[in-house]
């Protein structure tokens, strides 16, 4: 095998590609071999505009020299230490520039590896506070549908896309979902957040009602549900679930996997929508994708409740082999700092209406059923082929990469989430090629 020679199909057999269909990948691949600003080229050169952010998360940019040259040094200088019962200054160099992005009180930072260790570390924190805290009974977790909290056990059970649930057997015990808020007959082609379903959180009630408060350790949502297929909070629904966990004393967790880091053209889903959680789960974003590494804010209240007792007991027994790895950590700091000189968060804000019109341009075409924007996230859903759901989304998907565009498909729906550097000509050029698409494949 030699670097960008093409594969034979034999020598694809050894990887077992994730949340892929091998067979039909291997027997006509897609590969990416380098990537630099707003672009991947393939292996034979070919140029792709990436509208995707790789995956939600090179949200400076690929190629930052910053970043490369961060990681190099601190492997060169210290390639790993234990994160338990020792420390090294980036980690803690590394929460306080997170911290420096959320509520005040929010600034305690747990690290962990993506963000699927991240929710389960966020569910076990939930589970530990209120035992700590003498309410060892809450062990209820309420989700939603169509909700994406990556792979792990937890993730799955309060998840709400089936295919990633059904296969896995019965999963946590003690699970509620919310229903979804998605409603293309009241709020189809809406630019930014929807009017309606605020009272969909008002569900959270009758749950409560089911299994009594005193059952229930947390709530987790995407603030804006993005690998189901950009579903966007209505008007005030956030709010409310806030509104019902305080009053039952549930804590809520967003899940920022995707909001964190400027998608929205703010920080934090929390600072773009005027909503705080008791704890915001993080990856992606954090490290532009260069090194592979997650995190968990927690509020004041919860870290508290933990730093009681004898000073030498440990007082949460949980953590990884990885945990704020200095690499990582250092890929962390680097980003941070890119976001910060080059205001790279208003820069999408900025960004966000002319991306919006790019979205809504699209409306009128073959097949497109609804068109939804917020910050720069932008999502095209399609009307299903009847008896082959998802082949539209995904032979718009494979045209458009042909064509030299990249985007993500889930089902029937495209999601865009280009990195926050884009510029209006390739604002343009992204709508240029999908719009193209949707004709030709009418
Ligand atoms: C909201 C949300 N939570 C969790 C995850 C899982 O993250 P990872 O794939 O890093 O485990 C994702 C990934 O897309 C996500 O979007």
């Amino acid at each position: 095998m030699t670097a960008n020679a093409p594969l034979q199909r034999a020598e694809m057999e050894a990887f077992w590609m994730p949340f892929t269909a091998n067979r039909q990948f291997k027997a006509n691949p897609r590969m990416l071999a380098r990537a630099s600003g707003m672009h991947y080229w393939t292996p034979e050169g070919r140029q792709i505009l990436d509208a995707a952010a790789g995956l939600w998360c090179v949200n400076a940019g690929h190629g930052r020299k910053e970043i490369s040259e961060a990681v190099s040094k601190q492997i060169a200088t210290m390639e790993y230490a234990p994160p338990f019962q020792m420390g090294h200054p980036t980690a803690f160099q590394l929460a306080n520039d997170i911290a420096s992005w959320l509520p005040k009180d929010m600034g305690h930072v747990f690290f962990t590896n993506s963000g699927s260790e991240s929710v389960d570390t966020a569910l076990k924190i939930a589970l530990a506070y209120h035992r700590a805290r003498g309410e060892a009974s809450r062990t209820r977790f309420i989700g939603r549908e169509r909700g994406y909290h990556g792979v792990g056990f937890g993730g799955i059970s309060v998840g709400g896309m089936v295919n990633n649930r059904k296969w896995f057997g019965s999963m946590l015990p003690g699970v509620d979902h919310l229903p979804h808020t998605h409603d293309l007959a009241k709020n189809a082609y809406t630019r930014g957040m929807p009017e309606h379903g605020a009272n969909l959180a008002d569900e959270l009630e009758r749950i409560v009602a089911l299994h009594d408060a005193s059952n229930i350790a947390a709530v987790i949502v995407e603030p804006v549900a993005g690998s189901t297929g950009v579903l966007i909070p209505p008007r005030g629904y956030l709010e409310r679930l806030r509104s019902v966990c305080t009053r039952h004393g549930i804590l809520l967790i967003f899940d920022e996997v995707i909001t964190g880091f400027g998608r929205l053209g703010a920080p934090f889903g929390t600072s773009f929508f005027g909503v705080q959680p008791d704890m915001i789960t993080m990856a992606k974003g954090l490290t532009n994708g260069a090194i592979p590494m997650g995190a968990v804010a927690a509020s004041d209240q919860i870290f508290n409740a933990f730093m009681q007792g004898p000073e030498g007991a440990i007082e949460l027994f949980h953590g990884y082999t990885y945990s704020a790895h200095p690499v990582a950590c250092a890929a962390g700091i680097a980003t941070q700092e890119i976001y910060r000189k080059e205001g790279l968060f208003a820069r999408a804000s900025d960004m966000a209406p002319y991306w919006a019109d790019g979205v809504h341009s699209l409306k009128g075409l073959p097949h497109v059923i609804d068109l939804r924007n917020l910050g720069l996230i932008g999502a095209v859903e399609l009307d299903p082929i009847a008896g082959k759901p998802g082949l539209r989304g995904y032979n718009t998907f494979v045209r458009a990469f042909e064509q030299g565009l990249l985007v993500r498909v889930t089902g029937d729906i495209i999601a865009m989430s280009p990195p926050l550097i884009i510029e209006k000509q390739h604002i343009d050029q992204v709508f240029g090629v999908l719009g193209g698409v949707l004709k030709e494949l009418a």
